[in-house]
């Protein structure tokens, strides 16, 4: 059974990966591999617990804690409801392989789908998912942070409603700045310039980020792009921006900061966020790219970092504050679900001021509705919320394509492979644009996921 199952999933997982994301393997193969996998592994509906309805969701195992209040509040108000939470891997990219195995086979195991900023194009241009539009009327839509609502949005009508927003930010250490008479950075010559005066490498880094081959190394390196005033995919117009000079500049800037003149430690390009945010919280790195969750997580009573922490946004080439990437979690209802009416009354349970404090309280997430991020109690908690909303404003949007999953594992594997020093700057970058532009071409980047 897949519900709490690991094995299972990470047995999903190791076919699903087999059956392949790349822009190569096509979309034949693609289909029929995801078909494979959700024939011959466990992701079946768990058996309802005698008469009880159940609604299903897959979570990080990480998130247990946060989305368990939110599935026991709503259990006491239906009591013949059951909120089942399966656990899934933490990575974004995992989880979207197995709800896509999951949908592509029509199987009804989850009747919920907690989405990322990026998935909504791809899962319902598919047709995967309820369209909420008459559920979630226009006064119930403005009460959320647009650019949140938007990503919800394919064709005109709406798919997913924000529970929580994200944006990249700069983290740094105040203290060690001060004490050697220095400003934070608002280029990245400066930051450079201050990892490699404050590091004393292996015992403290300059700068440490998301580097491994997933999407969290996407986020980053869109903003060190937009600092650079480049651009990704335009998803207006289509044209792509990969092999243009600013393109070629903001890679160098990655290359150099791991390969030529280091302030990032090797295992940089084994990093996803946590591991990242560990070295940070140890006292190992002066510079880090994270997500807002870190602030509270630095903040803590208990850490060592208490009141030693800067945050800011990422900086550019001009010195103007630069931008982060939006990112995002929100709920949609799987088409294949029994139960849709009871999954649209969750996703207003969870969305709900209280759902909302309930689910950001403790997690230091940053809530997607607009009272929420103005809410004294959550305020309280996280005083950071209004410095963000501020950075919230000018992120930037991963482009919303039904192939944004191929896009996007295109640009990890050759920025990976550039960062391993296999490849230059400008040859990565011709290659990655060249790929790209062959994957949107004709209706593949709007219609055909
Ligand atoms: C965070 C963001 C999400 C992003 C992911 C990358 O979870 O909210 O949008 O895709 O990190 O690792």
């Amino acid at each position: 059974m897949i519900a709490s199952s690991v094995d299972n999933v990470t047995r999903v997982l190791s076919m699903n990966e087999f059956a392949g994301r790349g822009a190569g393997s096509g979309r034949r193969a693609f289909v029929r591999g995801m078909t494979a996998v959700a024939a011959t592994s466990c992701i079946r509906r768990p058996q309802a617990a005698g008469s009880r309805a159940r609604l299903a969701m897959l979570v990080p195992a990480s998130e247990r804690e946060v989305w368990s209040p939110l599935a026991d509040a709503f259990e006491r108000s239906h009591p013949s409801t059951r909120v089942h939470l399966v656990e899934g891997p933490s990575s974004t990219d995992l989880r979207e392989n197995l709800y896509t195995a999951s949908l592509l086979a029509g199987d009804d195991s989850f009747d919920l789908v907690l989405m990322d900023v990026t998935w909504a194009a791809k899962f319902a241009a598919a047709g995967w998912l309820a369209p909420l539009d008459a559920a979630f009327g226009r006064e119930a839509q403005e009460a959320f942070l647009p650019q949140a609502l938007e990503a919800g949005r394919y064709d005109g009508r709406l798919y997913r409603i924000p529970m929580r927003t994200d944006v990249g930010v700069l983290y740094f250490r105040r203290d060690w700045l001060d004490q050697a008479g220095r400003q934070p950075p608002r280029t990245f010559e400066e930051l450079a310039q201050a990892a490699r005066a404050l590091q004393d490498p292996p015992h403290r880094w300059g700068f440490v980020w998301q580097g491994s081959q997933y999407e969290g190394l996407v986020c980053f390196f869109l903003e060190v792009l937009r600092g650079h005033g480049g651009f990704w995919v335009d998803a207006a117009t289509l044209d792509v921006g990969l092999d243009r000079p600013e393109s070629v500049a903001a890679l160098e800037f990655l290359r150099g900061a791991r390969l030529e003149q280091p302030i990032s430690p090797p295992g940089v390009t084994t990093y996803k966020e946590e591991e990242s945010r560990r070295l940070f919280q140890d006292g190992r790195a002066i510079f880090l790219r994270n997500w807002p969750y870190v602030w509270r997580l630095a903040q803590a009573a208990d850490s060592p970092l208490a009141g030693k922490v800067g945050v800011q946004a990422m900086v550019s080439v001009s010195g103007q504050p630069g931008a982060g990437t939006l990112g995002g979690w929100g709920l949609g209802v799987s088409r294949y679900s029994p139960n849709p009416d009871l999954a649209v009354a969750f996703i207003r349970h969870a969305t709900s001021i209280d759902g909302q404090r309930a689910l950001c309280r403790t997690s230091g997430y940053v809530p997607a509705r607009i009272q929420a991020l103005e809410d004294p109690v959550l305020l309280g908690a996280n005083p950071f919320l209004a410095t963000l909303r501020t950075i919230h404003e000018s992120a930037v949007a991963r482009p919303g394509l039904p192939r944004y999953a191929l896009a996007s594992d295109i640009l990890q594997r050759r920025l990976s492979a550039a960062l391993a020093g296999m490849a230059s700057a400008s040859d990565t970058l011709r290659t990655a644009a060249r790929e790209t532009r062959q994957i949107l071409e004709g209706s593949a980047g709007r219609g055909d996921p």
